[in-house]
């Protein structure tokens, strides 16, 4: 066991193994219920399904049988405990809702733990490819067992960058003006639909960067230690430390297009 983890009586290898289970069966039941689901609008172009819904209900379960006094909170409608316990569970059971309406299959199941502030156990499953990203803290990061490692570009004009933009988000947000400051830098922008595979790729190396400034604790938390254990770099967009409770993250390789994004956004 590393020096890294907590002096806590759970170990790394039964909490991820947990998520893994939580994450698989979240993954399944949104196979399941592709083509017959319903979809209501939270907001305007915000969307959710049964799918989303079920999917948690199975990954808290699971999880909550196995850790009854953590925490958890989950993006639909998992309101935050305050158990004494340090650790919180952080948990989207459905990250690219609107690919998963569409049938565009770019999506995944997003479980991260952290004690305290500190991000220790992060999971990202993408049921399409059967892809299984995992991290503990201080052990490196995963795809299906194999170890992964950000891209090696050093130059923006050779980098594949990626931004989250808001959902219905209007020509005049800053978000839209940070894309097109940042675009005629770099080789391609893209802009997926999914947070949670983003940053899984940065930490894989098939992204060279990824920003957002509308993120939600549970799109980025599992992938925020991705990147960091596979030797990449998370900060917010002017590089102050990153936190999951802040909706402002620029990840990349950890090479110098981390500072020349940081001057473009
Ligand atoms: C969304 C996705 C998307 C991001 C949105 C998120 P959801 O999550 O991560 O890439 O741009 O801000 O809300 O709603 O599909 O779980
Ligand atoms: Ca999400
Ligand atoms: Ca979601």
């Amino acid at each position: 066991m590393t020096t890294l983890w907590p002096d806590s009586d759970v170990s790394p290898d039964e909490m991820l193994q947990v998520a893994i289970d939580a994450a698989r069966e979240g993954g399944a039941i949104l196979k399941d219920w592709a083509g017959r689901f319903t979809i209501t609008e939270k907001s305007r172009a915000n969307l959710v399904t049964e799918a989303d819904f079920a999917s948690q209900h199975a990954i808290h379960a699971r999880i909550h049988r196995r850790f009854p006094t953590q925490n958890f909170v989950g993006e639909e409608g998992l309101a935050e405990t305050n158990s004494d316990s340090p650790w919180r569970w952080v948990i989207d059971p459905l990250d690219g809702t609107s690919n998963y309406v569409h049938g565009f299959p770019y999506y995944a199941v997003n479980i991260a733990a952290e004690y305290g502030k500190e991000l220790m156990i992060a999971v990202t499953y993408d049921p399409n490819r059967d892809e299984l990203f995992t991290a503990v803290k201080g052990r490196g990061a995963f795809v299906n067992g194999q170890p992964i490692r950000p891209t090696l570009v050093t130059d923006l004009q050779d980098a594949m960058v990626v931004a989250s933009l808001p959902v219905a988000c209007r020509p005049e947000h800053y978000a839209v003006k940070q894309l097109l400051n940042v675009m005629p830098h770099v080789q391609t922008v893209q802009r997926t639909g999914s947070a949670a595979l983003n940053l899984a790729y940065v930490a894989a190396g098939r992204m060279d960067a990824f920003w957002s400034g509308s993120l939600k604790p549970w799109d980025m938390a599992a992938g925020i230690l991705l990147v960091q254990e596979a030797g990449g770099r998370v900060t917010r967009m002017k590089g102050e430390p990153i936190d999951i409770e802040i909706p402002d993250l620029l990840s990349s390789n950890g090479s110098p297009i981390h500072d020349a994004l940081q001057q473009l956004l």
